[in-house]
């Protein structure tokens, strides 16, 4: 496939042909292959699924049962280790609860990062065991520093829990470095793929966390669809998250038993349509190949670097090494929200303000950044446009 342009697989492009989309970090657009699967799904295929016994509900079953094991076969997983949650959030608040019942006490701590989205931090704020949080810092590089992991160590350290990718600096954290340490005292890990999974290559047996997280609406599919890979241990181990049709082994009124695989957490009629959908935005991602997809974005985000930073006012955060196609930045004098409010103006969609990652923003010291983030769909013409038109809000501004 030729990936040097494939707007033309994104109707939005139809209807405004111009626009320059760097915000993909925050929702992909989305492909014509996932509009139509969904609307066909809608259309012609629609009725429950895994509880009728007619033909429209058993063939559109089969069809979300193969999307499970599109999903497990992107992973490189199993997909009876695939649970259907509505956000990658509702994934970590999942996991998080049903520690919390089982797993944790109070005194207990976890290991996070600096780099962790909000959706990997309040989740744990919200247990109701006590537990403490202990926070790996970061590098001169804004990159995690490994070598505080095994201070941060000890008896008490129920699980590790890390991005795989920062939304906020592109940086990709590096699970050679944890591994031997993880393994070494078993403890488990959960690393959310949010940023990671929709641009590269996941291989889950290469990474081997306990919990694996990832939304479909940042890979060119669905909102409303979020992936929960947790190891047959936990699927065990865990009582349901949910109570409801579907999840159930038997009911009686005063009290139920469950089922007993991933069906466990999947209570109520699922995101049926999002899952179809999706199933098609992960062929069109097979067709691309993912590896090529991050060579191609990572190709404009070093043009993009290189342009961004010859601005003699301007702050980048993080590195250009060992990441993924996020930049952030500021300029000085120059308010980011004011800055992407103009940009707009020009067409040009850009994230400003602290990106669900208020930790990182203190780090660094500011109350937000702007930051683009790049796409399948992205070109070099994107590139200096933005940076064309930088040039001249700057000029109008300071
Ligand atoms: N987590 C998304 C972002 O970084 C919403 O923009």
């Amino acid at each position: 496939m030729n990936i040097s342009n494939l707007k033309s697989r994104f109707p939005v492009f139809k209807k405004n042909p111009n626009l320059v989309f760097l915000d993909t970090a925050a929702s992909a657009l989305k492909v014509d292959e996932m509009i139509d699967a969904t609307n066909n799904c809608y259309t012609n295929e629609y009725a429950n699924i895994h509880r009728g016994n007619y033909e429209l509900s058993s063939k559109l079953t089969k069809k979300f049962e193969d999307a499970r094991k599109k999903v497990a076969d992107y992973l490189n997983t199993s997909e009876n280790n695939i649970i259907f949650v509505k956000s990658a959030t509702e994934g970590i608040n999942l996991v998080a609860s049903c520690m919390s019942k089982r797993f944790l006490e109070d005194g207990d701590e976890i290991i996070l990062s600096y780099l962790e989205h909000h959706a990997n931090l309040i989740p744990w704020h919200l247990i109701e065991k006590k537990i403490k949080i202990q926070p790996l810092g970061l590098n001169e590089n804004s990159e995690i520093n490994y070598d505080e992991l095994n201070d941060k160590i000890n008896l008490k350290t129920k699980l590790i829990a890390l991005t795989h990718m920062s939304n906020v600096t592109g940086s990709i954290t590096n699970f050679d470095k944890v591994k031997d340490i993880v393994n070494k005292n078993k403890i488990p890990l959960l690393l959310d793929g949010c940023q990671f999974a929709p641009h590269k290559k996941v291989d889950l047996k290469v990474l081997d966390p306990d919990f694996y997280v990832f939304s479909a609406h940042k890979m060119y599919g669905p909102s409303g669809l979020g992936i929960l890979f947790m190891k047959d241990k936990w699927i065990d181990e865990f009582s349901p998250y949910q109570g409801g049709g579907q999840m159930i082994h038997d009911v009686d009124i005063e009290k139920s038993t469950y089922a007993s695989g991933y069906e466990k957490f999947e209570a109520g009629t699922p995101p049926i349509a999002p899952v179809i959908g999706f199933s098609s935005s992960l062929n069109f991602m097979n067709e691309t190949d993912p590896n090529v997809i991050f060579d191609h974005e990572m190709k404009l985000h070093d043009y993009a670097y290189e342009k961004l930073s010859k601005f003699n006012n301007i702050k980048l955060y993080g590195s250009n090494k060992n990441k993924g196609a996020i930049i952030s930045f500021n300029i000085e004098g120059v308010h980011n929200s004011d800055l992407g409010a103009m940009l707009d103006k020009k067409n040009i969609a850009i994230r400003t303000g602290h990106h669900c990652c208020q930790p990182l923003m203190k780090h660094f010291n500011v109350a937000g950044t702007s930051r683009i983030s790049f796409g399948v769909y992205n070109t070099k013409e994107d590139v200096d446009y933005l940076v064309d038109s930088i040039h001249e809000i700057t000029k109008i501004i300071l």
